[in-house]
């Protein structure tokens, strides 16, 4: 096809907006895919997303498309991942595209995160097409939210498209508009080639597997190529389309969407927003926009059962093939033992890769709770990166802590304005700016230290808000702060792994409320058991487990057996995710026990 005829889109969408469903029936009407093939979200093909129902990784397809001009058009779609924790990711495919669908569902409006994303789109120069999704619920109101983008995105919505997803309602609307609005690429074909890397995925037999809008030139099958940021060289052995299934072809043109193999051992090697370019006549600058996504949200990860160590560590590696933004390196804790210190994009991030080393490497695992990179500076004038929170110098060697700071955008409905600015003020915020959009539309803009939205913010939003409110957030630097280390000492030994790093005015607070939840935690024991908060050596909190006064068993004698098999079960589920720390058994939970303090 021409370059003229070629349409490259993403779409832009709220968490459950309905963007996967649109871009299934973008397959089903285009026939991309047959109807028997079509696995309820093609899009989405991790177990995981689909279960949680978001969108990690992106990916994209071409559709074949007649539009009504008679003509044959290209389609090719670009999936973003719908989290802030890969807004890096998102960047990168929109900066592939010239077009962006951006769907709202229209029983609700616009959310912070769709903001952000537009906000990106229309700094990339992308033609945007608004979309009212979701037109079939009763509780749809397309006149409401129309005028709601048009007055928060300032995007002409006279005649915005009204479409169901699920009903198939405005399908072909959509595709006919991207033929008419969005421009076809630049036909840059004679320029030496630069590709831009949106996506990359491990797969173990072909290695790497390389997701790329052709920006500039061309590129075939056997030509040798480099990755100007990593300066890795390589030649490629299979090149193709997505539709979304993979078919080889030999070769793609400036503006063209495509895939590569080319042994490529590491997505580290083949990083998102690289560009490629040919090893015989390559270009001189590559493209802009390239930035390492590097990890924000640190925790520890070790085995409950210390011989699961090595087994650990495979996973790790394995998972790190595929997932360039994963860092890790070992730990060793007083009293977890040997283990790995690792970094996340955020906090979802996080819970991904945790729940995959459990689900699909069969490990069983004690994470510690969330950390930022705290910048220390100590009395020799170095500056020491922290991510641990008991690896903080001591007060006397060291002479400030500056931590990192983000700047939140809120949009929630006027009436949670209140309860949320009280959130963000017990979390440290400092009030920036309040803009009212509509009615239902607030943005609260608020600076937080990260520390305390890597805790439980999100969910304290959500419930704070009763689900209405959204948010977004981006960091801005570091800031001082008196800062301290709150240590746990459980039965009089300290637990390097419960220290946190928290603000001064906060500590007793903390150091008080933490050992009452780690009381109710933390299981009774045949002997009493004392739990202590401490700065340095001055103990500030205190509590104590009583002893068990009798076997729990004994009082199911007599009782019938069933009861009693009951209750060993129900210690035995109890007993998977512990910890001895010296004679005392910890849960899992007692690790997180800092997070859930209000
Ligand atoms: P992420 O992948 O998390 O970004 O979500 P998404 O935007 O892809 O949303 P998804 O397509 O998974 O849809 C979310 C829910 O809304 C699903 O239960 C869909 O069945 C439903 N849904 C999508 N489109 C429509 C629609 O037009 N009408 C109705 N009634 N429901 C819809």
């Amino acid at each position: 096809v021409p370059v003229s005829r070629i349409r490259n889109f993403s779409i832009i969408a709220h968490i459950d907006h309905g963007k996967s469903t649109l871009a299934d029936r973008m397959l089903q009407v285009t026939k991309t895919v047959a109807q028997r093939e079509m696995k309820e979200q093609f899009l989405d093909n991790m177990d995981l997303e689909r279960e949680r129902g978001i969108t990690i990784k992106l990916q994209a397809a071409r559709m074949n498309y007649t539009a009504k001009d008679g003509e044959e058009y290209v389609l090719n779609l670009i999936d973003t991942p719908g989290h802030v924790d890969f807004s890096y990711e998102v960047s990168r495919s929109l900066a592939a595209c010239e077009g962006a669908l951006l769907v709202v569902d229209s029983s609700q409006g616009v959310e912070a995160q769709t903001l952000a994303n537009v906000y990106l789109a229309i700094e990339n120069e992308l033609e945007v097409i608004p979309v009212l999704n979701k037109i079939d619920l009763p509780g749809s109101e397309p006149e409401r939210v129309a005028s709601e983008i048009e007055e928060v995105v300032g995007l002409d919505c006279t005649d915005i498209i009204k479409a169901s997803a699920k009903a198939g309602i405005g399908v072909d609307d959509i595709l006919e508009s991207i033929v008419q609005k969005v421009p076809p690429p630049e036909d840059t074909v004679d320029k030496p080639l630069r590709a831009l890397i949106f996506d990359s995925y491990y797969d173990a037999y072909r290695g790497v597997i390389v997701y790329f809008r052709v920006m500039d030139g061309e590129v075939k099958k056997g030509d040798k190529v480099r990755l100007m940021a990593s300066g890795k060289e390589y030649e490629i052995d299979e090149l193709g389309v997505l539709s979304p299934n993979q078919i080889e072809i030999d070769e793609l043109h400036a503006g063209e969407v495509g895939y590569f193999a080319a042994a490529i051992k590491t997505v580290e090697d083949a990083r998102v927003g690289d560009t490629i370019t040919l090893v015989q006549t390559p270009a001189e600058e590559p493209l802009p926009g390239y930035t390492e996504a590097k990890p924000m949200v640190f925790c520890g990860l070790f085995p409950t059962d210390s011989d699961q160590y090595s087994d650990l560590k495979d996973a790790l590696e394995k998972l790190k093939l595929n997932d360039a933004a994963l860092s890790y390196e070992p730990e060793t804790s007083s009293a977890m033992g040997f283990g790995f210190r690792c970094g996340f994009l955020g906090l979802l991030h996080m819970e991904i890769v945790q729940e995959r080393l459990e689900r699909e490497y069969n490990l069983e695992l004690i994470t510690t709770a969330p950390s930022v990179i705290y910048r220390v500076t100590t009395t020799e004038d170095e500056v020491l990166e922290i991510d641990n929170p008991s690896l903080l110098p001591d007060p006397q060697k060291r002479t400030k802590i500056e931590e990192p700071y983000i700047k939140v955008e809120i949009i929630t409905p006027e009436n949670f304005v209140g309860t949320l600015m009280e959130l963000c003020q017990t979390c440290r915020g400092e009030f920036k700016d309040m803009k009212y959009f509509t009615l239902n539309r607030t943005c609260l803009i608020y600076e937080l230290p990260l520390a305390e939205v890597v805790t439980d913010f999100f969910d304290r939003m959500k419930s704070r808000s009763r689900g209405y409110a959204s948010m977004e957030y981006q960091l801005i630097g570091y800031r001082e702060n008196t800062l301290v280390k709150l240590d746990v000492l459980v039965n009089k030994d300290k637990v390097d792994a419960l220290s946190t790093i928290v603000h001064r005015d906060k500590a007793y607070y903390v150091g008080r409320a933490l050992t009452e939840k780690l009381k109710e935690l933390i299981p009774r024991h045949q002997f009493k058991v004392p739990i202590q908060a401490s700065i340095g050596a001055k103990v500030i909190a205190s509590e104590h487990i009583p002893a068990l006064r009798k076997d729990v068993l004994a009082k199911c004698y007599g009782g019938d057996i069933s009861r009693k098999k009951k209750l060993l079960q129900k210690q035995a589920k109890g007993k998977k995710r512990m910890k001895a720390i010296g004679t005392v058994d910890v849960p899992q939970e007692a690790f997180m026990a800092v997070l859930k303090i209000d």
